[in-house]
């Protein structure tokens, strides 16, 4: 079974309008994994892009329920309306991939799973696991979540896809961004680097800019989960925007950045 994550950076452009959706490249990811498609299981774990996080920025659901009524109250109605958000996108995910002959199943993460600040405390995966049984690719996405900390908190799609991990321990995890991989600065400054020991990605974190431009981390939110999923299995970062490094990254002969155990 392989994960794959679909950042939000990929189905969508994050500094664009709320809500915009890159159809053409969503389809042809699913034609990617069609090719592989039932030889291979999938479990996909999209992030919210244009949808979820404008939504969780505005209403600063990662703050958690405080005991003042007015700012707990907004922060409720906010919750509901960030979930809401992350529905509509997981629709047109699900579209897409029906379309082209995928039985993608979405499953609401905020239903399956709790956090404690953020980390999934717990995660019922009794129906993702029949699910892959019976050759449905469940579908997964970063969500609000309620939270044992916090009252209510985000819970992003890597976040999910480490538990997933440690718990169903997959052949690979891939994850598909906007750039080529992993760099050794900043994108577009350094140059990708293609073997990644997961001992060298402390290392690594210090020389990158780890200013959040978004409520769940970026990249170096990814590195760390990365490293936690390297202790279960391989995991690959790949630009989803460019046809087939997808398919090369399944393949295991793709280019990007790929972490070996
Ligand atoms: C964020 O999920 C979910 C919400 C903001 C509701 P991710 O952290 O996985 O999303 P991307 O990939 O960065 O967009």
């Amino acid at each position: 079974m392989i994960i794959v994550k679909l950042g939000g950076s990929v189905f969508s452009d994050k500094s664009g309008e709320p809500e915009n959706f890159r159809k053409e490249v969503v389809k042809r990811i699913a034609k990617e994994l069609a090719t592989f498609y039932p030889d291979t299981d999938f479990i996909v774990v999209h992030g919210g892009g244009s949808f979820g996080h404008p939504e969780a920025k505005k209403y600063e659901i990662r703050k958690g329920l405080p005991e003042d009524w007015n700012t707990a109250h907004f922060r409720r109605l906010g919750f509901t309306l960030t979930h809401q958000a992350m529905l509509r996108a997981n629709a047109l995910f699900i579209e897409s991939f029906v379309h082209e002959g995928l039985p993608a199943f979405s499953v609401s993460t905020s239903s399956v799973f709790i956090t404690e600040n953020g980390e999934v405390t717990y995660g019922d995966l009794e129906v993702i696991e029949r699910l892959l049984e019976l050759k449905f690719i469940p579908v997964l996405f970063g969500d609000v979540s309620v939270d044992l900390a916090k009252g209510i908190d985000i819970l992003s799609g890597d976040q999910i896809i480490t538990y997933l991990a440690k718990m169903l321990e997959p052949e690979k995890v891939i994850f598909l961004m906007d750039v080529d991989g992993i760099y050794t600065g900043k994108p577009g400054e350094g140059s990708v680097i293609q073997t990644l020991p997961p001992d060298e990605i402390d290392d690594l974190l210090e020389k990158l800019d780890c200013s959040a431009r978004d409520v769940t981390g970026g990249i170096c939110n990814k590195l760390r989960e990365a490293k936690k999923i390297a202790e279960h299995s391989e995991v690959w970062f790949v630009n989803g925007l460019v046809p087939g490094r997808l398919s090369g990254a399944i393949r295991g002969d793709g280019f990007g950045t790929r972490i070996v155990p």
